[in-house]
């Protein structure tokens, strides 16, 4: 009796370990993080500064440290090694910032005509020939390659060799999987990568100018960091949200699909998915000075402020859980409590006009071919990389046998997230023990500070502004796609 009332206590606990193991994981895994990197910033929305006064502390002049200061620094610096201290992302404001700043907008200035263009070319060249079988994919493993090319192009001028786009998607793959905890990092994989780029620099193969005061092998890390690490993650994450929330929502799917220019709807959809889905979770920023924001509300000189995304695209919304994209009839992005590129005063996304752009066209493409179906779970971080079930449209494929599969990948993805709670938590302890002994940001600032630096300022790239006429400056104009 005593042993079947232990069989069945057992057998219940392991089965319902998929609804509480991941969570239970989770929550360890941000305590031992903050044990190891100490209680460190200051949540917003918070207890001293709630949503409705984000924006103004976000563009506040003396919110722009970025890196010098946060131990939270060393760890992002870790994560998207190599060449972290030449990120845009990280460098601190000042001429290096500006320089590196202007390269990227220079070179994300593609016009529409040609960026669709890419695009569709980049989504045949990848998914052209799986239009045949059903398919169960990982959604950002899918879009992965595509951004590989379209960004190559972007940098090159020329089409992507196959050798090339494998070497782009091992070095983002290898970034976001270590930072979401699910794997090591793999330095030689990015080497590789940076090994590549350092030749196509010292051979001329870069048709755009870039930052005169860097020398070729950190204008190489400067183009892996922003464009073959930063754009390419972003972009993958950002369509296999937009994918995974069309594949687990048939009604707007359907409505997109049997019309493809509505393009007010098609931007609809996307904005409630980076409103639910933001790509960053916490952006930071260490303050330069005291900012006062009102007579009881002073935030110190040195604090770490930590922007939360997911929780102010959540304040202010009706029913703010639900994925709704037709909230956005009677709300205006602009008014709401919604930031998915940044704040426009400080730091914005560079690619703010480029990505929702790309994204369309991506879009569809990809829906003129296939329909997506998903039983998966669908968080911010989309650890599981957005399992689907692809489904050419020519194809015709019965509901039972998609039940069947759907059923099986709910489980399958169930299971793994027990599997993978556990992974992330012992791969991310070591992480940022490790991030903490290397101390990559700190230690670079410890040697600025006693780097005797030229008097004068550094010469400079003469500044130029996006035209709407696109010349590749590699083909003087012709661009090969
Ligand atoms: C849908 C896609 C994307 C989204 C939602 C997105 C979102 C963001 C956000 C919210 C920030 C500001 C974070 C902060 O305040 O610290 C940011 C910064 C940045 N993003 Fe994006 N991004 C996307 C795609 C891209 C692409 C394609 C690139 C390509 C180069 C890019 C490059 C950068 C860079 C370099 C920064 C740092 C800007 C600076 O500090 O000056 N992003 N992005």
């Amino acid at each position: 009796m005593v042993t079947l009332a232990v069989l069945i206590v057992g057998a219940s606990l392991l089965a319902s370990l998929p609804y509480w193991l991941p969570s239970a994981v989770l929550g360890l895994r941000m305590r031992i993080f903050t044990w190891i990197n100490g209680e460190e910033g200051m949540a917003i929305p918070g207890k001293l500064v709630d949503a409705a006064q984000l924006k103004r502390l976000y563009s506040h002049p003396a919110a722009n440290g970025r890196s010098r200061g946060a131990a939270l620094s060393d760890l992002f610096w870790y994560w998207l090694s190599p060449g972290a201290h030449l990120h845009q992302e990280h460098l601190e404001p000042g001429e290096e910032y500006e320089e590196v700043a202007r390269t990227t907008r220079r070179i994300l200035s593609l016009p529409r005509k040609p960026a669709e263009d890419w695009v569709a070319r980049s989504v045949t060249d990848v998914v052209g020939r799986a239009t045949q079988s059903v398919n169960v994919v990982r959604l950002r493993d899918l879009m992965m390659p595509i951004w590989a090319e379209f960004y190559y192009r972007l940098v090159f001028c020329e089409p992507c060799p196959i050798g090339a786009r494998d070497l782009i998607v091992g070095n983002a793959n290898d970034v976001v999987t270590a930072l979401k905890c699910c794997s090591l990092r793999h330095m030689e994989r990015r080497y590789r990568l940076t090994r590549f780029l350092v030749d196509r620099v010292e051979s001329g193969a870069v048709p755009h100018d870039l930052p005169a005061h860097l020398s070729a092998r950190e204008q190489a890390l400067y183009l892996q960091g922003t464009f073959f690490n930063t754009a390419v993650v972003q972009m993958s994450e950002a369509m296999a949200h937009l994918l995974l929330a069309l594949a687990k929502h048939p009604h707007v799917q359907d409505r997109l699909a049997s019309n493809l220019n509505d393009e007010g709807y098609l931007d609809r959809v996307i904005d409630e998915t980076l409103r639910l889905y933001p790509l960053f979770g916490i952006a930071h920023r260490i303050t330069s000075s005291e900012i006062r924001l009102d007579e009881r509300t002073i935030v110190p000189r040195g604090t770490v402020l930590c922007f939360s995304y997911p929780a102010y695209h959540r304040s202010g919304f009706v029913d703010p859980d639900v994925f709704d994209p037709d909230r956005w009839k009677t709300v205006s992005p602009r008014d709401a409590n919604y930031i998915p590129f940044g704040i426009a005063t400080n730091r914005p996304c560079p690619a703010q006009g480029l990505a929702p752009v790309t994204m369309r066209a991506a879009a569809r493409e990809m829906l003129k071919r296939f329909e997506f179906h998903s039983s998966a779970s669908h968080t911010r971080s989309i650890p599981n990389r957005g399992p689907c079930l692809l489904v050419p449209r020519a194809r015709q494929f019965g509901s039972a046998p998609r039940r069947l599969l759907l059923f099986a990948l709910r489980l399958r993805d169930r299971w793994e997230d027990v599997w993978r709670s556990i992974v992330q938590l012992a791969l991310g302890t070591y992480m940022v023990w490790d991030a903490r002994r290397l101390r990559l940001c700190e230690r670079y600032f410890e040697a600025q500070a006693l780097t005797v630096r030229e008097p004068g300022p550094q010469p400079m790239a003469a500044p130029s502004e996006p035209g709407g006429d696109y010349r590749c400056p590699h083909t003087n104009g012709r661009v090969r796609v």
